[in-house]
């Protein structure tokens, strides 16, 4: 659906708010209006980080959100963060169910479905992650995990909604080990044969885990991957441009 290729950042718990800043206004000073022409970029820093990068950001093409919220707006949830906090900073996109907030933190299929709704709810595009671990991979369970990840968070999302799906195979994430060209291939067209069968028009879908320049370019060519999910490729400003730059 999207025109534009994503490169969307996750920083993780990396970079402190004076070292975001410095990232932005690197970013800033190396890009063009012409390469926005043809990229949407994403930051994702840590909650803390985001008032000083709305700052540097404001006013430019790339947009920046959390990488996790709580289910409520406000209340007594100690040591969780709002969306409305995020939107106070003028966030437009936000990350969910990242397989770390799965798998570290117990994150459940309901709880990812009512941050979904909850984004869209308040006009903030979601970027729902999903993906097998090793194991289910080798039992041949891949497509039935994916099948429910994917179907347990949209399952209060209407046709004419906007929203990002990532696959990230947890095998793949900061492991260096990239899944294949085929394997690629193989998902990003199912998901989005799921999708447009129930009418989704509205999506995009990226890919992550252990994307480098050295794979994107081939990465980025196939069919329906409309962009990626980056975590350590996307803590300096040179390796992250270098993937998107994947596209000249
Ligand atoms: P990685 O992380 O690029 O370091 O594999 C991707 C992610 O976790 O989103």
């Amino acid at each position: 659906m999207q025109t534009k290729k994503i490169f969307a950042a996750n920083w993780k718990m990396n970079k402190k708010p004076e070292e975001s800043i410095l990232f932005c206004k690197e970013l800033i000073a190396k890009t063009t209006d012409y390469f926005f022409n043809e990229k949407e970029i994403y930051i994702f820093p840590q909650n803390f980080s985001l008032y000083s990068i709305a700052k540097e950001l404001i006013g430019t093409s790339i947009k920046y959100g959390p990488q996790q919220i709580h289910i409520e707006n406000s209340g007594a949830f100690t040591g969780e963060n709002s969306l409305a906090l995020a939107q106070g900073f003028k966030c437009q996109i936000c990350l969910i169910g990242h397989s770390e907030r799965r798998q570290l933190f117990h994150e459940s299929d309901e709880w990812i479905s009512k941050k979904v709704n909850l984004c869209l709810e308040q006009n903030i595009k979601p970027i729902i992650c999903i993906g097998e671990t090793l194991e289910q991979r080798q039992s041949g369970k891949t497509f039935d995990v994916l099948h429910h990840q994917l179907w347990s968070a949209l399952k209060s999302v209407n046709a004419n909604q906007e929203f990002i799906v990532a696959y990230e195979p947890v095998w793949a994430i900061g492991t260096g080990q990239v899944a294949t060209k085929d394997q690629v291939a193989e998902v990003h067209s199912y998901l989005a044969q799921q999708l447009k069968q129930k009418e989704y028009q509205l999506f995009s879908l990226l890919y992550g885990g252990s994307v480098k320049a050295e794979n994107a370019k081939e990465l980025i060519q196939i069919e329906y991957v409309d962009g990626f999910l980056i975590g350590g490729a996307s803590l300096e400003v040179s390796s992250f441009l270098n993937i998107c730059n994947c596209l000249n």
